[in-house]
């Protein structure tokens, strides 16, 4: 009797300390002790080993463990359908949480998601391409055929065994993809990865960010071109901002022109980023030549067109600060998490 007792004091600490979750548990519970092959029910049997005089005392006891037994079960249950652990209701509410990690964006997403949100706001829909292109749509259709000069500025990596695939020097062939589906008027932006065969230093590597635009319908003149543009450095760097346009030379645009804006850190006075010049250059710019239309199927009589086209590391060191563009690509962690929570 004595060790009989013992025993149920044992089981009832058992019983106390049960933790396991969800309606599983609660189920495990029930077989364990309050099933047909169960503890209470194998204590029951136990009774015929009880002298008669102690019958009654024991059976009280027995009695006691039942309903406690029971309660326990009933917890469990509860917990399990409201989706609660039955440790639950030990936990400590003041103690702090748990941290979940919170990622953040990459400093050239964002700025990338800028740049493309002011000229959504204009009617402008976003394209891509592929950043593994054939010489046709990064070069050729761009009125840049084999052996012009002009490929030379933008030497990339091609494929050994067919090196009529390359990695595209620029977003252009986006342009070029999307003016051959023959939908007009067409305005889109484009951004994406470009690749060019270049010494990695601090503020230039192999690869980098671009976007480029594309406006083609009839009437469109130089005149659109740079009150596009103006908007866009307005909402951009601010309405203080000036800008000039040089003219450049780019195989696929004619006029060609390349934009600067006043430099917002001297704000023009001359500091070491803008070279003591008081400009920053921000992007190339032209006419869509009429050769790169032909080769598109689209009537240069008819339709005209004008494109733009930034980087978007730079736009992005000057504005967090950063003074090595190798930073973008190391991954990083104390690099990255100086941003989580910018925009
Ligand atoms: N594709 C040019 C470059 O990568 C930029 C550009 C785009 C210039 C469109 C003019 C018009 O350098």
């Amino acid at each position: 009797m004595e060790q009989l007792l013992q025993q149920l004091e044992t089981h009832r600490k058992d019983i106390e300390a049960y933790h396991t979750p969800g309606a599983e548990g609660a189920e495990q519970f029930r077989i364990t002790y309050l099933g047909t092959k169960g503890l209470v029910k194998s204590l029951m049997g136990e009774m015929k080993n009880v002298p008669s005089e102690r019958k009654k005392e024991f059976g009280q006891i027995l009695n006691d463990f039942k309903q406690f037994t029971e309660a326990k079960y009933n917890s469990l249950k509860e917990a399990a359908e409201n989706g609660q652990t039955a440790a639950a209701v030990d936990i400590d509410l003041t103690l702090p949480g748990d941290i979940i990690p919170v990622g953040s964006r990459h400093p050239i997403s964002m700025m990338r998601n800028r740049i493309v949100s002011i000229f959504q706001r204009l009617g402008f829909s976003v394209a891509e391409g592929p950043e593994i292109e054939d010489d046709w749509h990064n070069f050729t259709a761009l009125n840049l055929p084999e052996h012009h000069p002009a490929r030379d500025m933008q030497d990339t990596f091609y494929i050994s065994t067919d090196p009529a695939w390359l990695l595209r020097t620029h977003t252009s062939n986006i342009q070029i993809r999307e003016m051959e589906k023959g939908r007009l008027p067409l305005r889109i932006i484009c951004p994406g990865r470009v690749y060019r065969n270049e010494t990695i230093s601090a503020r230039s590597h192999c690869f980098f960010h671009q976007v480029e635009g594309l406006y083609i319908d009839e009437n469109v003149s130089f005149a659109d071109l740079k009150q596009t543009l103006y908007f866009f450095v307005q909402e951009m760097y601010g309405n203080d901002v000036k800008v000039r346009f040089r003219p450049s030379y780019f195989p696929f645009t004619e006029p060609s022109a390349e934009m600067d804006i006043s430099c917002q850190l001297c704000k023009g006075v001359g500091c070491n980023v803008c070279k003591y010049t008081g400009w920053l250059e921000i992007l190339g710019c032209g006419m869509v030549h009429p050769k790169v239309l032909e080769h598109c199927n689209i009537d240069p009589e008819k339709y005209t067109g004008f494109a733009f086209g930034m980087g978007v590391e730079r736009p992005a060191l000057l504005k967090y600060g950063i003074n090595d563009i190798r930073l973008f690509s190391e991954n990083d962690v104390r690099f990255l998490k100086q941003f989580r929570g910018v925009v």
